[in-house]
């Protein structure tokens, strides 16, 4: 008999969930389900239905249960207000009567977007004005695990990079498959600050939180402050391709037809509390790029 302690995670067949199963699978025995079953380590589970996810938790078993999916793109959550409280907010409220009920710690994953961008940077304890629906719904589901779940991690994260082309839907593949498609030119919007985070780093903190037990809100990003064109000025950079790629300024209002959901001009966060409680081992978000692209882009922009 297995004597590893379970994890039950739930909306794991995303970008971040694939990191999580990296990191805990060697010491902790785990369940991972998600709607979109892309892997032979996840099984299907709607966790926006309470009796199957409460079911499937209870079945298992767990020592702990991570939340960790929700509906990402902001324009779908614009368009869709409905679908997504219910997943990004009512799903969370369900997890936290499962974590109550088994008496087991919960993990929500929340964003740096949930601030109004008034701000340069945004501490822990700084207070959120969510600007658009997806924010909203995120900023929903952190209050209500604050309010209600007796014990919980809740894990801010920056701009997501991680798990590579097949599963990665934000800033960096976007870059990458532009170069990929043989662009000359990036424009690219010099007029939104935030943090890239890495999914792997990401992961591991949760781990060493988890490991010390210290409950309650963190911001969780990378080291080091930036923005949505350096982030692009140094992928060219990581790639050699600074020379041959030119890349273009321009305001977020040229690309308002496409993005038209609000986006806070900074959701930079400093990672305050794990500072001062010591615990901070998410490394510089340069090293990070660099490391992701080695690991997880390989031979991806010679393949036809
Ligand atoms: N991506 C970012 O930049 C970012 C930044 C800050 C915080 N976060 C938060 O980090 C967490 C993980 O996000 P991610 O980047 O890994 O996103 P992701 O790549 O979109 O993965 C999320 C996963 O959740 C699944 N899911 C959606 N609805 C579900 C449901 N009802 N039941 C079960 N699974 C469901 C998705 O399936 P489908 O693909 O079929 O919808 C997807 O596989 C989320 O809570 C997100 O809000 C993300």
């Amino acid at each position: 008999m297995s004597k590893k302690k379970k994890i039950y995670m739930a909306g794991a067949g995303g970008m971040l969930g694939e990191a999580f199963y990296k990191i805990f699978k060697d010491e902790f025995d785990l369940k991972c389900t998600d709607i979109d079953v892309n892997e032979d380590w996840l099984s299907y589970l709607d966790f926006r239905d309470y009796e199957a996810y409460r079911k499937d938790v209870k079945k298992f078993k767990t020592g702990y249960l991570f939340h960790i999916g929700a509906f990402t793109d902001l324009e779908y959550c614009e368009k869709n207000q409905d679908e997504t409280y219910r997943t990004n907010t009512l799903a969370v409220e369900n997890a936290v009567y499962i974590a109550n009920e088994l008496d087991i710690p919960l993990l929500y994953i929340s964003t740096a977007g949930i601030f109004d961008g008034q701000k340069d940077t945004y501490d822990d304890w700084d207070q959120p004005n969510p600007l658009g629906y997806y924010a909203r719904s995120k900023y929903a589901g952190e209050v209500f695990v604050t309010q209600n779940c007796s014990r919980y991690l809740i894990c801010r994260a920056g701009w997501m990079m991680g798990a590579g082309p097949k599963k990665d839907k934000k800033f960096i593949q976007k870059i990458m498959a532009q170069i990929k498609e043989g662009k000359k030119e990036l424009l690219v919007v010099d007029d939104k600050l935030g943090t890239p985070t890495y999914t792997l780093d990401f992961a591991r903190n949760v781990k060493l939180l988890l490991e010390m037990e210290y409950w309650g809100l963190y911001n969780m990003v990378c080291a080091g402050i930036t923005g949505r064109f350096e982030v692009a000025a140094e992928l060219l950079k990581v790639l050699g391709l600074q020379k041959e790629i030119k890349l273009t300024a321009v305001s977020s209002d040229y690309f308002k037809e496409i993005y038209f959901a609000a986006r806070p001009a900074s959701e930079r966060l400093v990672d305050k509390k794990l500072d001062l409680r010591n615990l901070n081992i998410m490394r510089d978000w340069k090293l990070c790029l660099k490391e992701y692209i080695r690991d997880y882009y390989k031979g991806y922009l010679k393949k036809k």
